[in-house]
């Protein structure tokens, strides 16, 4: 398949601990080993795109420590090309992870180097893709894509999409973490990438815009924003982008275009790990896009590979090679 994914985003070392609880506030709990992965939402993406034969780079920052080769090692194995990963005097971004017997994580990030990350390198990085493309167009059938998710600084993020569109490159952003993002930055988006709970908050802020001067707010038990009552969420497409996708776990997807909504189920499986199964997803996603899938049919490929993730430990080394899918 012919594809070129411009991947702007974070790379971390994970460290990981399995825990039967976590800790609350003053009191110390003792863990498993500490596995130290690669990982990072810009990193995860990148190579879960790459590992699906998509033409991938990263564009993103690491320290020059362990960490950081940990981190460039494992985007090579998997064939991202890492021309646009610079080496900073910070240290690489870390993400500190608990991981319970359900399969649950909850993650706290170091950001480091990641936070060096320029708009110039993004936008250099989208110049040289698009110049690419336009002495070798009759090799590059599919659409090019930009995949941007927050970690790195949201100047960053808002100035990588806005050089893309510019250059005709199709952008998808995968709001996480959640962030205020500029409304030119949501208009100028064409593929929206967010789970349940980042489609809930987008969709009360997009309410209390709304409803600025009403007095006629729904009540706040948060019943209306609930995950599985994804009954507006169209309204995401107000916001902006042409096409939203809800990540829902092991309910699978919702896609959302200007043509109605679709829902793809997700195989059932057992999860042991569910870190960066959305990462793999978006990264999928990119990969199916950028070969000209449309956003349902591209989903369909990314809700396996993500179901596949989550039963392996870890975010990178969790991600399937494209011949472990049906
Ligand atoms: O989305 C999962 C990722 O979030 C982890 O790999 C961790 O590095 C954090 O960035
Ligand atoms: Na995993």
């Amino acid at each position: 398949m012919t594809a070129a994914v411009l991947v702007v985003g974070s790379a971390n070392a994970d460290l990981v601990v399995t825990t039967d609880r976590r800790p609350a506030g003053g009191e110390t709990v003792l863990g498993g080993d500490t596995r130290i992965l690669p990982g990072g939402k810009g990193a995860n993406t990148a190579v879960a795109a790459a590992q699906l034969g998509g033409d991938v780079a990263l564009v993103g920052a690491v320290g020059d420590d362990a960490h950081g080769t940990l981190l460039l090692d494992s985007l090579r194995t998997a064939g991202v090309r890492t021309d646009h990963v610079r080496v900073v005097d910070r240290p690489t971004g870390a993400a500190y992870i608990t991981v319970t017997p359900d399969g649950e994580n909850s993650i706290l990030v170091s950001p480091g180097a990641n936070y060096a990350l320029t708009s110039a390198d993004a936008t250099d990085a989208v110049a040289a893709v698009s110049a690419d493309s336009a002495v070798d167009t009759a090799a590059r059938e599919g659409a090019r894509v930009l995949v941007a998710s927050l970690e790195v600084p949201l100047t960053v993020v808002d100035d990588a999409i806005a050089a893309a569109a510019r250059a005709g490159v199709l952008t998808v952003l995968n709001l996480s973490p959640t962030t205020t993002l500029p409304a030119e930055t949501l208009q100028a988006l064409d593929v929206l990438v967010v789970n349940e709970h980042e489609a809930a908050w987008l969709l009360e802020q997009a309410r209390d815009n709304r409803s600025d001067n009403r007095s006629d707010n729904r009540d706040d038990d948060g019943s209306g924003d609930r995950a599985d009552d994804l009954g507006d969420v169209s309204a995401l497409l107000d916001l902006g982008p042409d096409t939203a996708v809800v990540t829902r776990g092991a309910d699978g997807a919702t896609v959302v275009t200007r043509d109605g909504r679709v829902d793809v189920p997700s195989p059932q499986v057992k999860a042991v790990d569910t870190t960066g199964a959305g990462d793999a997803f978006t990264g999928a996603l990119a990969t199916w896009l950028a070969a000209g899938a449309t956003p349902a049919d591209a989903a369909r490929r990314a809700v396996e590979v993500a179901a596949i993730s989550v039963t392996r430990h870890g975010a990178q080394p969790s991600y399937p090679q494209l011949h472990e899918l049906s």
